[in-house]
């Protein structure tokens, strides 16, 4: 959790919009407290050209729209490997973003505005203050949170609790003990969704050796099939080759890519209950929660709990809301904190 950069606390009577935003590598999500929400893929396009401007009738395209028109665009995707680039392309890409979800919760309109901004345990610590400026223009009032806490904050689970979330471009580990998690609080790594994707990418590569397989078509396939462990069905994907489809079998090679990013889960868990009160350990290692778009991996939580057999047990749950839980999560931190909060963190 960061510091503020507020301007002025809400005027009691005064008509306040409470918001959180999940400011992530793949998507960015918004809820407000007056029950609006929208979700779109963290990225902004720019027309290459004086054509493609005239052509695309705007200055800026959003998420998928974006993507669709991608050729005639310079494409930005702010956040990487869990922090907000700092070139001066990406922070305004970031600040179109924000303003673009806000817009379309109608959250520009009057009122006075109080946000808080989920992001990756990494940019919380490391981008803050760049998010916090870039943020200050549309809030009265704004924090930034990790995205893993937001979520706790979600579910209720304050003390005693990890979250893990599996996104795109980070795993992010997070013990929750009914105060604010410091840095020591979080662990954080790159092995995630976007690494999943290059290692079944590279796999197929090496098993069949004539495929030209895209990130794009892996992700595809992962979202649809991803496991780990064992599965009984044989997991068949189709590959355009020329003007023919070739059928190819990939169940071990998705299994062995989406295992690639258990052992890191694990002794991060495992470093977080380790150097935890130890009399709470024991509640701590039993009260763990999948989130994020990586936990929708079957057989996740029970191959991680046999991984954490040797490391004295753990019971890991899933946490149900990949696309809204964050945003939630910060909007409902932002509603309980009080007045004085937003002028004196
Ligand atoms: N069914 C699925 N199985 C495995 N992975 C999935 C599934 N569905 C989505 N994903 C992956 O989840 C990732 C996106 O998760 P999420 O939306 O939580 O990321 P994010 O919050 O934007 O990223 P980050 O937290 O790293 O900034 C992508 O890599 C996507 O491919
Ligand atoms: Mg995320």
């Amino acid at each position: 959790m960061a510091t503020k950069n507020t301007i002025k606390n809400p005027i009691p009577g005064s008509k306040v919009l409470y918001i959180g935003v999940d400011l992530g590598t793949n998507h960015t999500a918004i809820s407000t407290s007056d029950g609006k929400k929208n979700s779109i893929l963290s990225v902004v396009g720019t027309p290459k050209d004086a054509v493609a401007s005239k052509f695309l009738k705007k200055e800026h395209l959003f998420g998928e729209e974006a993507l669709t028109h991608r050729v005639a665009l310079n494409l930005f995707k702010p956040i990487e490997d869990g922090v907000l680039k700092n070139q001066p392309g990406d922070i305004e890409a970031a600040k179109g973003l924000l303003q673009h979800v806000l817009q379309s919760v109608d959250g520009d309109r009057g009122k006075q505005k109080y946000a808080i901004i989920g992001v990756p345990s990494q940019a919380s610590v490391l981008s803050k203050k760049i998010i916090m400026d870039m943020a200050g223009e549309y809030f009265d009032g704004v924090m930034v949170a990790s995205e893993p806490f937001c979520v706790a904050y979600k579910l209720g689970k304050l003390e005693h609790t990890m979250i893990v979330d599996i996104g795109a471009g980070t795993t992010d580990i997070c013990r929750v003990h009914g105060t604010l998690p410091g840095p020591d609080d979080q662990i954080s790594n790159v092995k995630a969704g976007n690494y999943i994707d290059r290692e079944f990418v590279r796999l197929i590569q090496e098993s069949y050796t004539d495929a030209r397989v895209t990130n794009e078509m892996a992700r595809k396939w992962k979202e649809q099939y991803s496991f780990v462990g064992d599965i009984e069905k044989e997991i068949i994907v189709e590959l355009p080759v020329n003007s023919s489809i070739l059928k190819l079998s990939v169940s071990k090679e998705l299994k062995h890519a989406c295992e690639s990013i258990i052992p890191d889960i694990v002794s991060g868990i495992s470093k977080l209950i380790s150097t935890y009160e130890p009399d709470f350990q024991d509640i701590l290692r039993s009260n763990i929660y999948l989130a994020g778009g990586g936990s929708q991996i079957r057989n996740l939580p029970a191959i991680l709990e046999k991984h954490m057999e040797l490391i004295g047990g753990g019971k890991v749950s899933i946490f149900k809301d990949p696309i809204y839980g964050g945003a939630d999560g910060a909007l409902k931190l932002a509603m309980d904190m009080p007045g004085e909060f937003w002028q004196t963190i």
